[in-house]
């Protein structure tokens, strides 16, 4: 029954793309940007353990879980499932997981691209110089003064759209394929020349030290649910993106390894980079290393600007940012044009540029949020982007997630997964079975609940 579906016949020219393209989609402003700056705000090393340790019991089991839909759908999430909540005789609701992983790729779309806006207006500025001998409080007034121009947030979020629309209207092979063919190992070779500048001009052992070492009493029940939220953002799972990167995957592809490389390129990438900011970071006396949002638009420009070089390395790293957050935004969006064109006919072209114009229109909120709507309270006390940030990644993603687990784990059978998996019969495949049935939903449940706890007492407290 797989053969014969519409969208069957799009896999991917090369080998390794698969690879490529879901590393592109989990590395992003999530290991660039907020990785470092959650694991400095929360005892560093104790985070950085507890991440690696979600990663594997919760994040892997279910990018395998979402691979496997989409080898056995060969179509878009939505369309997955619902042929597979046929092949399985389960309830059309299970369709529920492709609408709202379309739906949740808007909302990231939205927010991501205001905030890859500010990436750009930061490359301009490394590639002029501006750095040069900033201090803390010049460079406070750098951002403060970008999120105060609406028009520029505007003009870069509008470019950043663009820019991905552009890649997804040419089409997977022409469009997807062969932008990641080139951006990839660009990424990877800025951040191995970022490491080795970290090295030379920065206090690398104290930054290793920071990120790999770490007293037990810095564990806590927070950070914990911290470190699995974060989990499912950096990876990329819960939302259908790997669902429909995975329908393209050719049959003779070693789908354990795979999914095992994806994870350790991301992992990589997150330490990678976190070890060479905070290597920068120390480097310069009088700055923190758990400042917060800030880390990378306040702390860092301070840091390269007192650096030898410090134009050239900012340039490197900023445009090494660009390219994650233009890999992971193509993703977003890839799930939502797949079901346009398989289900209507679509032209490819016509339906990126519809669903870019929805998740721009989206994004005019997110860029005036921290101008014009500041004081705009969208969900209680949250702006406009902390709206979608908040209803994308702590509700829309873990709630994917649980019901992806649920279902892979509940109504595929062994014959099905093991059709799908290379793996059969083996003691791999036994565990990832009982991790998707019992706890990763359990782990999942636990974190959804903490962190819709608060908005809960928010709302019925009073
Ligand atoms: N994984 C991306 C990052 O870390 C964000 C993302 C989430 C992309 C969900 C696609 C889907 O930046």
């Amino acid at each position: 029954m797989n053969q014969e579906h519409k969208l069957g016949a799009v896999t991917w020219a090369k080998r390794g793309s698969f690879i490529l393209a879901a590393t592109g989609s989990s590395v992003g402003l999530g290991n660039i940007w907020k990785f470092p700056y959650i694991a400095g705000q929360n005892g560093g090393g104790a985070f950085v353990l507890m991440y690696i340790g979600m990663v594997l019991l919760v994040g892997i089991p279910i990018l395998l879980a979402e691979l496997v839909l989409g080898r056995r759908g060969r179509a878009s999430p939505i369309n997955t499932m619902r042929a597979l909540s046929r092949e399985t005789h389960s309830s059309r609701f299970w369709t529920i997981i492709g609408w709202m992983g379309a739906l949740c790729g808007l909302m990231i779309l939205s927010f991501y691209s205001v905030a890859a806006g500010w990436v750009l207006a930061y490359f301009d500025h490394a590639l002029r110089g501006d750095f040069r001998g900033l201090d803390g409080s010049g460079s406070l007034t750098l951002f403060a003064n970008l999120l105060a121009n609406r028009d520029l947030l505007l003009l870069l979020h509008t470019v950043f759209i663009l820019m991905t629309v552009v890649v997804l209207a040419l089409g997977v092979k022409k469009g997807l394929e062969s932008a990641i063919r080139w951006m990839m190992p660009s990424l990877f070779a800025l951040v191995i020349v970022l490491l080795v500048a970290a090295m030379i001009e920065g206090e690398f052992a104290q930054s290793l030290r920071y990120m790999f070492s770490f007293k037990l009493s810095d564990i806590t029940w927070e950070s914990a649910l911290i470190a699995m939220g974060h989990s499912f953002f950096t990876l990329s799972v819960g939302m259908g993106a790997i669902i429909a990167y995975g329908a393209y995957t050719p049959r003779d592809m070693s789908v354990g390894r795979t999914v095992l490389a994806v994870a350790f390129l991301d992992t990589c990438v997150a330490l990678g980079v976190g070890v060479a900011i905070f290597a920068f970071v120390f480097a310069t006396p009088g700055i923190s290393p758990s400042q917060g949002p800030g880390l990378m638009f306040v702390t860092l420009p301070v840091a390269f600007g007192g650096l030898p070089a410090g134009d050239v390395i900012a340039s490197i790293f900023f445009g090494m940012v660009i390219l994650a957050a233009w890999t992971s935004t193509i993703s977003l969006l890839e799930p939502s044009i797949a079901y346009l064109t398989e289900t209507f006919k679509m032209h490819r072209a016509a339906s990126s540029a519809l669903l870019g114009f929805i998740a721009w229109l989206l994004g005019v909120g997110a860029a005036l949020s921290f101008n014009d709507w500041a004081h705009v309270e969208i969900l209680w006390g949250k702006t406009f982007f902390d709206t979608m940030d908040f209803v994308a990644s702590n509700i829309l993603l873990p709630l994917g997630g649980l019901l992806i687990a649920l279902f892979v784990g509940w109504r595929m059978s062994a014959q099905q997964l093991n059709q799908e998996v290379d793996l059969a019969g083996s003691r791999i495949m036994r565990i990832w079975r009982l991790l998707l049935r019992y706890l990763s939903p359990l782990a999942i449940l636990i974190i959804f609940v903490y962190s819709i706890l608060p908005v809960l007492q928010a709302v019925f407290g009073e």
